[in-house]
């Protein structure tokens, strides 16, 4: 019964760390994903997190019981106050349903379900271009999804005149998915006062506004910093969702831990909102695992905890920023053709490069570099060790 079944084509993300496995080449280098790795290329389990881990394994009152459909309610809290801030009027007012998801992906999968279902507007405009799972969650969610002009190739900054244009003339009500910070996959944020301009317009035209904040403290290298775009929507009284994750800035990529906040009008609205959340949530899963949302809380909840870990997330930041100098200077001295300043000038955790599809099936070939098709190079699996390398490769497929 299954023999029909044409074979599905690898993700365009995930699919080139398993290229990547597959090639015995001592040189191989992996820039597709965007997992943070040391200096060595190894991947980093931060500090904190083995001090979290500790404290839990040491208290033998912990047991394996399921977690109630919305998860672990001093997580969900946290979450909040770290996204929204622990000032934020929507939390004090009770305003705000916070549920525990599966990371990113699942925190956005469970919203889009949830709007689909109860929203009145079905179409999600989500940037070109954007992370590649986003259409794909949500047209499986129901929701209808369009474009909204973003990034500029001509150059390779945000093409805000475009965007404002297109949401401009969005239906009124329609859902947009925003960056939070650091935008997936072309590192390019607007400014302050351009947030300021599409809040307003947003607002004029009730356009539903749906974070997603994957790099909470990997733009500026201030948590509070990356989350102000959120914090202004929330600041006006208006409704908004937001998908958060923990897997880079706490790199706990394989806990699968996120979180989506809906932030509502009413503390009423909010609980009934709550109530249909988990009618999205039980039939998906269940409920969340326990162990990750443990450790987040652990450490969001202590003050010393806290600290180190603004200070780790803070020195990963750094050493990104200090791959893209990097990576800049050594094609500066290659004399490679072509403006590389957006190098510097994005920010993040990856670089758009500008190279096309053949460009990269070159530097795959020739030099087993390993990005996705479209250019992005992850910075966080750079070292000072493989700059040169990739430099060489750049260059090689820019003259070649
Ligand atoms: C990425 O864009 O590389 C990350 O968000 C990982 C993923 O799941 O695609």
């Amino acid at each position: 019964v299954f023999a029909h079944i044409v074979r599905a084509p690898e993700d365009p993300i995930l699919g080139v760390t398993v290229a990547y496995n597959k090639d015995p080449s001592p040189v191989k280098l992996n820039l597709g994903v965007g997992a943070y790795r040391t200096e060595e290329g190894k991947p980093l389990v931060l500090n904190v997190v083995r001090q979290a881990e500790q404290q839990l394994v040491n208290d033998r009152s912990r047991v394996k019981e399921y977690l109630p459909i919305v998860g672990l309610a001093e997580y969900n809290k946290l979450s909040a106050k770290l996204i929204l801030g622990a000032d934020s009027p929507a939390i004090q007012e009770n305003r705000v349903t916070t549920v525990q998801c599966l990371s990113g992906t699942g925190s956005l999968r469970v919203g889009g379900e949830f709007l689909a279902r109860h929203y009145h507007q079905l179409t999600i405009y989500i940037p070109l271009p954007t992370w590649g799972n986003h259409p794909k969650i949500f047209t499986l969610a129901g929701l209808s999804v369009k474009t909204y002009r973003y990034y500029d190739p001509a150059t390779r900054g945000l093409d805000f005149q475009g965007l404002l244009e297109d949401l401009g003339s969005a239906p009124s009500g329609a859902i947009v998915l925003l960056h939070a910070c650091a935008h997936n996959p072309t590192g390019v944020d607007p400014t302050i006062q351009q947030w300021e301009q599409i809040r307003q317009l947003m607002r004029s035209k009730a356009l539903l506004p749906f974070f997603d904040s994957a790099y909470q403290g990997f733009a500026s290298g201030s948590l509070d910093a990356d989350a102000q775009p959120v914090r202004m929507f929330v600041a006006d009284g208006g409704e908004c969702l937001v998908a958060q994750s923990y897997a880079k800035n706490m790199g706990l990529y394989g806990e699968r831990v996120g979180a989506l906040s809906i932030v509502c009008k009413s503390a009423d609205v909010a609980s009934r909102v709550e109530s249909q959340l988990k009618l999205v949530i039980r039939p998906m899963y269940s409920s969340p695992p326990i162990h990750g949302a443990s450790i987040v809380a652990t450490i969001l909840k202590d003050r010393n905890l806290y600290t180190e870990w603004t200070i780790e997330l803070k020195a990963m930041a750094d050493r990104i920023i200090s791959m893209r100098q990097q990576l800049f200077d050594a094609l500066r001295a290659r004399g490679t053709p072509g403006d590389w300043s957006h190098i510097i000038k994005q920010i993040g955790m990856f670089t758009f490069t500008g190279l096309n599809s053949e460009q990269v099936v070159f530097m795959t070939r020739e030099y087993h570099i390993y990005m996705t098709s479209d250019g992005r190079i992850s910075m966080a699996g750079l070292s000072s060790r493989t700059v040169p390398h990739l430099a060489d490769a750049i260059h090689a497929a820019v003259t070649s």
